[in-house]
């Protein structure tokens, strides 16, 4: 959306997989136009390159992709057919089409847990689970292709904690299942779908106990897109930018602001650790300010404001 209101002109691929196309209408109540959807699986490699005859595609902005790291631990090949097989297959399309410009959602999960925060560009990687290992892998296919091909100009961006939803309530995160990550359950536990939040932990070497993340609002993550899109009009090569706000909060303090935004108490219990948890992880943002001029704007209130106001508006998703 925030493409269409910077004036370009959209072209939707989705395999509806963990999504909706009852977003399509929202978007247009918002934007005032309905982008043009084409429902396809980006494995199918005849259908994308037919995309790209039809339309006058001058760059791809790449979503699509499985992403709950505890499914991806117990289906390691879904994760890599899916996640990988979609970019092989979007590459190939490309190329037949040449067309050479790619912003890629990547993660912040690829670094190593090794690493001290706040995390640079430059840290050392190492994923400790198939989702975070499918993008670094296709981080590292992109680099090659670009490599090989001087005319590509490729975007990476390692998302920190995405949260939050649109300011009208109207489009947000609809987790299938039971979420695996903290807001959308705490949310979840808000609108009484969920009985309580169990908070994996509560010993680790922080302030308050439990574990520190940099959650960054999703409107945010979308002007980084932008951002990034502009940067590489007339740029090659591979750059990478870390999306994040460079400050990391507990998950205690997210709970005690969003009982502050909600009104009322979250219901909750303290379990043992969850296995992989990594205590502290926060971004170092100064790259993404100095080469994008791009900076998180809304606060961690106003993120969990944007994110109730989709939730308790929208308690069954998109249904
Ligand atoms: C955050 C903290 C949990 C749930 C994810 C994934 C991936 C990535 C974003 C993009 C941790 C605690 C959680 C719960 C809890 N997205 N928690 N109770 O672990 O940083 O990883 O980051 O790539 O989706 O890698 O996010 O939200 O799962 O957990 O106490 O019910 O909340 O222990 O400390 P995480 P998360």
């Amino acid at each position: 959306m925030a493409l269409m209101e910077a004036g370009y002109q959209v072209v939707i691929v989705d395999n509806l997989e963990n999504s909706s196309d009852k977003v399509l209408s929202r978007i247009e109540s918002i934007t005032g136009t309905s982008p043009v959807f084409i429902r396809a699986d980006l494995r199918e490699t005849t259908t994308i390159t037919k995309i790209f005859e039809e339309y006058p595609i001058s760059s791809v902005v790449h979503f699509a992709g499985l992403k709950a790291v505890g499914e991806s631990v117990e289906n390691p090949a879904k994760y890599y057919d899916n996640n990988i097989g979609s970019t092989l297959s979007l590459i190939n399309a490309m190329k037949s089409s040449a067309v050479s410009t790619l912003v890629f959602s990547s993660s912040a999960t690829v670094y190593s847990p090794s690493e001290e925060p706040p995390f640079d560009e430059e840290a050392v990687r190492g994923p400790t689970n198939p989702y975070g290992m499918s993008k670094y892998f296709i981080e590292q296919i992109l680099t090659d292709v670009a490599l090989a091909d001087e005319n590509w100009s490729i975007g990476l961006l390692r998302y920190f904690n995405p949260i939050g939803a649109h300011p009208t309530g109207l489009i947000g995160e609809m987790p299938t299942g039971i979420p695996n990550n903290l807001v959308p359950y705490i949310m979840q536990v808000a609108v009484e779908k969920l009985e309580k939040l169990y908070i994996f932990g509560d010993d680790y070497e922080t302030p308050d106990g439990s574990c520190i993340r940099d959650y960054v609002h999703v409107v945010d993550l979308a002007r980084g897109h932008l951002a990034a899109l502009r940067f590489l009009e007339g740029v090659n090569g591979t750059h990478v930018w870390n999306l994040g706000t460079g400050k990391g909060s507990s998950v205690l303090e997210l709970v005690k602001t969003v009982e502050e935004v909600i009104g009322k108490p979250i219901p909750r219990e303290t379990v043992g650790r969850r296995e992989g948890d990594i205590p502290v992880v926060f971004a170092d943002v100064e790259k993404a300010s100095n080469e994008l001029a791009w900076r998180a704007e809304n606060t961690l209130k106003r993120m969990c404001l944007d994110h109730w106001n989709w939730q308790r508006q929208n308690p069954d998703g998109y249904q």
